[in-house]
């Protein structure tokens, strides 16, 4: 496993006012026609094998929700999860992981709120521009399990073993749980599952990392991604890294 100070996550519950986190049922409610499904990550179980998902639907012409679910339903295989951004990249090409040290200061600045969100994400949007942790905010988007489907574990940048290779990288990100009762894993390199136990975390996600557990309901969390402050980076000890992984 790549770790952050030695361990497989940093607890970020002491650098956040989490005790007024909006709720964000409603906001999602009345979001559906901006969700997406996640249709491009390959994902895998705890065994190691992977999930029949629907990983290669854009390969095979399903580009719409209206396709994926047909797909879904014609060759039985599932988006493991559904994603909602709330921020749209205006960067030409797209960006699939940022970097705090990599990415040109114009690139961030063309990430920015969408203006088409229901005015019912107004309270967690402004719960995420107070957070105090970070230089830059960059994207920020709801994961979104689906009743009775895990979100498998999978890598950020959508890497499978065979095309992996590590390298050291400054991509900073806060993930926070918004369902009480959501639990989070990341793989170790023999695949035992370690439980993110806080509220909010920061890991290295090139490590295999989501879940084989699935709940009877809709289940949400969010990843907020930017420059950590140096400030904050001297308080965590995150400064002893100038960047993260091998
Ligand atoms: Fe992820």
């Amino acid at each position: 496993m790549l770790k952050i100070l030695d361990q497989a996550y940093l607890d970020m519950d002491p650098y956040l006012d989490l005790e007024d986190l909006p709720r964000v049922d409603q906001a999602v409610a009345e979001s559906f026609d901006l969700i997406k499904q996640n249709s491009w990550q390959r994902v895998i179980d705890l065994s190691g094998e992977t999930v029949n998902c629907t990983w290669s639907s854009k390969q095979r012409g399903a580009l719409t929700p209206k396709s994926v679910f047909s797909l879904e339903v014609q060759e039985q295989v599932l988006a493991p999860m559904w994603i909602l951004n709330l921020t749209e990249d205006r960067n030409t090409p797209k960006v699939n992981c940022y970097d705090s040290l990599k990415t040109p200061p114009q690139e961030w600045e063309n990430i920015v709120f969408r203006n088409d969100l229901s005015p019912s994400w107004k309270p967690f949007i402004e719960w995420v521009q107070n957070i105090k942790v970070f230089s830059t905010l960059g994207r920020v988007s709801i994961i979104i399990g689906r009743p009775g489907v895990p979100v498998f574990y999978h890598r950020d940048s959508g890497e499978y073993d065979e095309s992996f290779t590590s390298h050291p990288h400054r991509q900073e990100f806060i993930w926070v749980r918004l369902s009480e009762d959501k639990r989070i894993f990341i793989l170790d390199s023999d695949l035992t599952p370690h439980r993110i136990s806080s509220k909010a975390a920061f890991f290295n996600h090139h490590n295999w990392h989501g879940s084989h557990e699935s709940y009877p309901k809709w289940t949400f969390s969010c990843k907020i991604e930017g420059i950590f402050s140096e400030a904050f980076r001297r308080k965590s000890g995150l400064d002893k890294n100038h960047q993260y992984g091998e």
